[in-house]
């Protein structure tokens, strides 16, 4: 008897397991990361594991099943859901099965598996899509949503992702702030309930907060230790990441356009596809999380990411709205002495009934100020053309002045409220992007510039409002479809700027720091960080974006923000950007000019380390009289070190700068650059060869004990 028991428990034991071993288990793997699913014996799709690459496949069967993968509303889970939806027939429910998944190798070391869910009850389907990039360890994450209801469903959430965690501690660093205050970073603790980051300003997102994240697992993580998993959204508008610890103190993450205000009401068979977000995972810290980044980012993501910068003179902090084209062809004549590639015709130059004198008027009337540029645009780029630089233009397409004749005559094309009086952010307003009449006007600023102007070579296009006053005269009574139709508008006008005009590089500008995201920086070379150009809070400003994007798209710029900081200094910080200067001649003596000069001709030597390198963050300026960062050549033969010293104490002791990513065993020369003219190195070791193995152990004594010192260190293997 007791046999036959005994026999029939180990029967069911392995049918139950057999059974489960039938149920597919999709495994989404990088070089270093694996995010599986396993579908439970109810046919539901659950996360069973992320974490570091499993190596022997015979275990995954003992991983747990863990919890539903993409949350639905009306369930059993009591927390928040990834999506929610209204059936045509008012059942507020959803549940999801798994149908099938598929594999596609698209390139080299890029995979996409697509999971596909059903309801049984309702014919909505669900479509996970995952693209992993090996090398780079990065998952690209999004989510269709599609129907064959008889009637429109509404959806009220759409996630672009849902992902789960087991762990004890979960520490969330948030990059929040404001204009010139951009991409602070803080550390959180991640407790029972819930933490959102999100944004409802409309067009100039991210204002108040960027959209990315990094989560340090069972404790804090530092440089270069620590679980890591940084991510962002790829979405120029409102996102929100929600954050919830569960009643176990289990993680869910969900990555979303931000459902506020924004319920969506899906025609059948139409697709609702949600913006990408992208995680990468990191096993030692958050500089390789960064660089993992910085690689996928150049590689695959960003306009033009494996093209070189072209470095420039901006006339914005040099002249505001006071200048003439006899001043502008100054400042091109002293863009030529810099030695830099282009000049970049900021705010100002259009505009004739309200001639565009100040931020007040003039918005939206792309004609050039007859009295103020008599020649028009084709004599600028002319006479850059016969300097040798190129010339670049600042627009900003989406926004109106009401004093304007735009304004004027369409009114029905800015978004504002009716029968409420209008409320302006830097006196503007925001046109409506969702109305195809708007995209093509929009399109048609870029358009006919270019082609009255072929030799534009460059584009600045800044949003410096919020949108005010949300209301769509087009869009009718679907209003809460404003915020998402906004930025599909804007990318509609985007791509066709893209496809007419491929080879036109152009900066992304949002009242500094605005918008920063990768979905944009597929249309934008680089993107404008701040416009605090003060050289002590662009450590920290560059510093915050640097956890996501690579120098190659943060432009920095040389200004008179802080004269307390040497020319030097200020032009050190801006070197471990894409380098610009926003500065006349005239405000810096002979031998300042010709240390710019200096730095020009070395930037440009150094572009292939900075630009095309790995970064490694060494110290950092939180909680620091100093900081330090590195670049390093792809094939470790070159790198390039700057340090600053902010406010060091009297007598401080300062250490020295343990160096990273070079190769152990090859002998470097390390020789201080970039000094003023006739000025001396006074760096202990000063062009003396060590080994890569003691720079990166004993390190260089770079700090020094003066107020708002900086030095630039080339690092050269022989
Ligand atoms: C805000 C930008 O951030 C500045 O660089 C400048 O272009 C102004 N707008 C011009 O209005």
């Amino acid at each position: 008897m007791k046999g036959k028991v005994l026999f029939l428990l180990c029967f069911l034991c392995i049918s139950v397991a057999m059974k489960a071993a039938d149920n597919p288990v999709i495994k989404i793997s990088t070089d270093n990361v694996d995010l599986i699913y396993k579908v439970a014996d109810n046919g539901r799709l659950h996360q069973s594991y992320l974490g570091k690459h499993l190596n022997h496949a015979s275990d995954i069967a003992y991983l747990p099943l863990g919890t539903e993968a993409y949350l639905t509303n009306g369930m059993e889970d009591y927390f928040e859901p990834a999506i929610h939806i209204l059936h045509n027939d008012g059942n507020p429910s959803l549940l999801l099965k798994y149908i099938n998944h598929t594999e596609n190798q698209v390139s080299t070391g890029v995979k996409e598996t697509i999971i596909t869910l059903q309801d049984d009850k309702y014919p909505v389907t669900v479509k996970l899509h995952y693209v992993a990039y090996s090398k780079e360890n990065l998952i690209k994450t999004f989510t269709e949503i599609s129907h064959m209801e008889k009637k429109p469903v509404t959806l009220y959430k759409y996630a672009s992702s849902m992902l789960h965690f087991n762990r004890s501690k979960y520490i969330l660093t948030e990059f929040s702030g404001d204009w010139a205050t951009e991409a602070h970073m803080k550390d959180v603790p991640l407790e029972f309930g819930k933490k959102i980051v999100d944004t409802k300003l409309g067009s100039r997102a991210n204002m108040f907060a960027s959209p990315f994240f990094q989560l340090a697992l069972d404790g804090k993580a530092c440089e270069n230790s620590g679980e890591v998993i940084a991510g962002t959204i790829g979405w120029t508008g409102n996102f929100a990441f929600t954050f919830e610890v569960d009643n176990k103190n289990e993680l869910r993450v969900i990555s979303s356009i931000n459902p506020y205000a924004s319920e969506y009401s899906l025609k059948p068979n139409d697709v609702f596809r949600t913006p990408d977000f992208y995680f990468t995972y990191s096993f030692n810290g958050k500089g390789q999380a960064s660089r993992n980044f910085h690689d996928w980012a150049r590689k695959y993501q960003v306009k033009d990411g494996d093209k070189d910068r072209m470095t420039l003179l901006n006339n914005w902090e040099a002249t505001y709205f006071d200048f003439n084209q006899e001043k502008l062809v100054e400042l091109m004549d002293d863009a030529v002495e810099l030695g830099v590639d282009m000049f970049l015709l900021d705010d100002g130059w259009f505009a004739n009934k309200y001639p565009r004198h100040s931020d007040t008027q003039g918005l939206g009337d792309w004609d050039v100020t007859a009295d103020k540029l008599p020649k028009g645009i084709s004599y600028l780029t002319e006479t850059a053309k016969n300097k040798g630089i190129k010339f670049g233009l600042w627009i900003e397409p989406e926004m109106v002045n009401p004093k304007s004749v735009l304004y004027e005559k369409h009114k029905d094309w800015v978004i504002h409220l009716p029968n409420r009086d209008e409320y302006y952010f830097r006196n503007q307003m925001v046109l409506d992007l969702s109305n195809p009449k708007v995209q093509d006007f929009v399109f048609s600023v870029v358009d006919d510039l270019m082609t009255q102007n072929p030799d534009i070579a460059f584009f600045k296009w800044d949003c410096n409002s919020p949108i005010t006053n949300i209301y769509s005269a087009y869009l009718k009574e679907k209003q809460s479809h404003l915020y998402i139709d906004y930025v599909r508008g804007l990318y509609n006008v985007l791509e066709r700027v893209k496809a007419k005009y491929p080879n036109l590089p152009m900066m992304l500008c949002s009242g500094g720091g605005g918008r920063s995201d990768y979905e944009a920086l597929k249309y934008f070379t680089e993107f404008w960080p701040s416009d605090n150009t003060d050289p002590i809070e662009r450590l920290f400003i560059q510093w915050g974006y640097s956890q996501v994007f690579p120098a190659k798209t943060m432009c920095a710029h040389v200004t008179t923000w802080n004269k307390n900081a040497s020319i030097k200094f200020r032009t050190e910080v801006a070197m471990m950007c894409k380098l610009g200067f926003d500065i006349k001649l005239d405000d810096m003596n002979k031998n300042e000019e010709q240390y710019c000069k200096d730095a020009v001709k070395n930037y440009n030597r150094l572009k292939p380390i900075i630009l095309e390198g790995d970064m490694y963050r060494l110290v950092s300026p939180y909680g620091s009289n100093h900081t330090s960062t590195m670049f390093v050549g792809k094939d470790n033969s070159k790198a390039v070190v700057f340090s600053f010293d902010v406010h060091p104490r009297y007598a401080e002791k300062t250490l020295p700068i343990r160096l990273q990513g070079l190769d152990a065993n090859k002998k470097y020369r390390v020789k201080e650059i970039n000094l003023m003219p006739g000025a001396n190195s006074s760096l202990p070791g000063n062009d003396k060869l060590f080994s890569g193995e003691f720079l990166m152990t004993v390190g260089i004594p770079a700090f020094t004990t003066q107020q708002l010192h900086s030095r630039v260190i080339e690092v050269v293997a022989e």
